[in-house]
């Protein structure tokens, strides 16, 4: 199988990880030998509820026997999409009253920046350096790192870029700025918290100039941060939310959430301002519903700030330079990126499923699902000191 995957399935790096996988449940993946591969990253933060959450299952099975497909979004009425997108409005402040499903987060980002443009009528977009947005053209121009995206270009242009948690380089949004895009808590730079009210400070100046705020959820938000969304930690609300990953527990998906004001921007001149024709899907829309309800109707939230403090209690090891991040969304920053990378590989050959953050080369990202138990904190945290414990600068490739 793995010489079919090499062959006819197209690759990203020229050394993937390349674990063939048999079934997956729970907290763990299982591969072609049957051995259980104890899952730290939960696809990279997209299997909210574990592998194959029986009430996904269940509403996936549920949904797919009635209809898959029957129009692309928004001309006809179905009842998963209109169910899931009235109780997530339940959960959000009146201003994210109304959203538009798409197929994945990057897509979603394209649709937050259109609308931005679109109601706005202006062309800036200000993003900040670091930030990770995803991978299409428009997303990738918001990428705040050179080196991924130079071969490229040329990418959409006036984005302008601002430093994460700067108050310095507040004053280059002004009234030419269509919409500032903010992760809430920076990903892909390594967990990077907003510090001393930086978030409101942002939405200050947006409101002061006109500008849209737009916060991408897409990896922190449904629940990964002890809050639904992590802008309720941060006294600020954003005017377009954008999410995906975690929304459907494993399946693909993602969404912009905005006013009925700013929305209905999208439906004339032109008319048809975003048209996809998957999104809002009706499996994956059930899927999504089965999901919001298991993070808010069970204790799962609450758990995920306890989990985290097990998480630090456990992972002290004199190679750790620190923990960053909150939750279930941490970043292990270790001594220097060898030990980093000896760590991921060293775990994978012993079944512990770990993985890099794309712009910190030393630091590891532990984000497990949120139905991970304590027992398997337990497991996976001893078995990464006893990794460290070993490591010697030698025993690198
Ligand atoms: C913060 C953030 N934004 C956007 C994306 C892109 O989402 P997708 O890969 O579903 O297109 C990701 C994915 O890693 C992300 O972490």
């Amino acid at each position: 199988m793995k010489e079919d995957f090499l062959k006819y399935q197209a690759q990203t790096t020229p050394h993937p990880l390349g674990l063939q996988i048999s079934h997956a449940k729970g907290s763990y993946i299982y591969d072609q030998e049957g051995m259980a591969h104890l899952d730290f990253v939960a696809g990279v933060s997209a299997c909210s509820l574990g592998h194959c959450h029986p009430k996904v299952v269940e509403a996936v099975r549920t949904q797919s026997e009635k209809y898959m497909h029957v129009m692309v979004y928004g001309e006809y009425v179905q009842q998963p999409a209109v169910d899931y997108t009235k109780l997530l409005a339940s959960h959000l402040p009146k201003n994210l009253e109304t959203t538009y499903l798409v197929n994945s987060g990057t897509e979603a980002i394209e649709g937050a920046i259109k609308l931005a443009r679109r109601f706005t009528g202006r062309t800036q977009i200000i993003s900040a350096h670091k930030a990770y947005h995803g991978n299409t053209m428009g997303s990738l121009s918001l990428m705040g790192y050179e080196e991924r995206k130079s071969a490229f270009r040329p990418l959409i242009p006036d984005i302008s870029f601002i430093q994460f948690n700067e108050p310095k380089d507040l004053g280059k949004i002004t009234e030419k700025t269509a919409a500032v895009v903010l992760e809430t808590i920076q990903g892909g730079a390594g967990f990077i918290m907003p510090q001393n009210d930086y978030l409101y400070k942002v939405r200050k100046r947006c409101n002061e100039v006109g500008a849209l705020l737009i916060l991408d959820e897409i990896q922190p938000g449904f629940g990964r941060t002890g809050k639904l969304f992590s802008f309720e930690h941060f006294n600020c609300v954003p005017d377009i939310l954008v999410i995906g990953k975690g929304m459907a527990a494993g399946l693909p998906v993602g969404a912009f959430v905005s006013s009925k004001k700013i929305m209905d921007s999208l439906q004339e001149s032109p008319k048809l301002g975003h048209i996809t024709t998957f999104g809002g899907n009706p499996v994956i829309a059930a899927a999504s519903l089965a999901t919001l309800k298991e993070i808010t109707e069970s204790q799962l939230i609450e758990q995920t700030l306890q989990k985290e403090k097990l998480f630090r209690s456990r992972l002290v090891h004199p190679l750790i330079n620190e923990i960053r991040g909150k939750g279930l969304m941490l970043a292990l920053v270790l001594k220097n990126k060898e030990i980093a990378n000896y760590l991921v590989l060293t775990a994978a050959k012993q079944r512990l499923i770990l993985f890099w953050l794309l712009f910190e080369p030393k630091a590891v990202r532990i984000s497990p699902p949120l139905t991970i138990s304590e027992e398997e904190i337990v497991e996976g945290c001893d078995q990464i000191i006893s990794i460290l414990d070993a490591f010697k600068p030698t025993a690198v490739n």
